[in-house]
């Protein structure tokens, strides 16, 4: 395989360097995070002259690629790094500030938790969380406003009795996407590959709920002319791969031919 292609969510760069190794190819790197980024430069540094590093969420690929690609891999959402890094407070393991941004900028999850009303928050909780007694879960979070992951575990599974550990799960993400305006610029930037990946050029986007999964299908329903489904039925991991990455459990890979 040659050729050039975008790698939209380098994290350590595991993807990265595996293409790098078994391709000829040029790979353009993108990830938000700038200290997983880091690492990802380090470990591909042996491959200089095949890679461009851009430390920037992949919302600004058409602006900084004048050139059409190949193909864009994106692997959304969290990295495992990132999980196990407290002071980024993605966790609700661990303890640390209630951070939750890829980019280190704009709101913090703790800020957002105290800008936005309790009604937008338990609608935040629902849409992007599919949390159960959103509201009631909202409220307690405004009045006890928490300010690192470990409070915030700790209210919502106060509030939720039983259904604990699966709300705090709920909670956490759903401020996630929020507070890297996920759904959002996920929509925006596979339009947007429309124009860049060169025909007979392939889309794969790998995901982890139902959430992204719903904005992937619609971008393909609604893009049905330019686009040819490669994977009639999702590709999962295989055990081994789960065995090795427990969070690929829910990982689900679809991949597009531009027509
Ligand atoms: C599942 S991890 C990718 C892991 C990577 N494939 C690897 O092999 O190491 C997702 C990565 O996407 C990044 N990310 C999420 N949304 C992003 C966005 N809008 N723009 C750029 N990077 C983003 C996160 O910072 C995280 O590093």
């Amino acid at each position: 395989m040659s050729g050039t292609y975008i790698d939209a969510t380098t994290g350590t760069g595991g993807h990265s360097q595996y293409i790098l190794e078994h391709t000829d190819a040029k790979l353009i790197c993108f990830d938000a995070d700038p200290d997983a980024f880091q690492i990802a430069k380090e470990r591909l540094g042996k491959y200089i002259e095949r890679v461009r590093f851009y430390n920037k969420n992949f919302v600004h690929i058409p602006e900084i690629i004048e050139e059409n690609v190949d193909g864009v891999l994106f692997d959304l959402g969290l990295s495992s790094y990132l999980v196990n890094q407290s002071e980024r407070g993605f966790s609700y393991r661990l303890n640390g500030p209630l951070d939750m941004r890829y980019g280190k900028t704009g709101r913090t999850a703790e800020d957002t938790i105290k800008f936005l009303d309790k009604y937008a928050l338990s609608k935040i909780l629902f849409d992007y969380g599919g949390v159960r007694y959103s509201k009631r879960i909202a409220n307690v979070i405004k009045e006890k406003l928490p300010k690192t992951t470990s409070e915030l575990a700790y209210i919502v599974r106060r509030s939720t009795g039983k259904q604990g550990k699966k709300a705090v799960m709920k909670v956490f993400q759903a401020l996630r996407i929020y507070v890297n305006n996920e759904y959002e610029i996920l929509k925006e930037t596979l339009n947007n590959m429309l124009d860049i990946v060169k025909k007979s050029g392939r889309i794969v986007v790998i995901s982890y709920h139902s959430g992204e999964g719903k904005i992937i299908m619609k971008f393909f329903r609604e893009n049905r002319e330019r686009l040819n489904l490669l994977t009639k039925k999702v590709v999962k991991p295989t055990e081994t791969e789960i065995r090795e990455n427990r969070r690929s459990r829910s990982a689900n890979l679809r991949a597009f031919e531009v027509i």
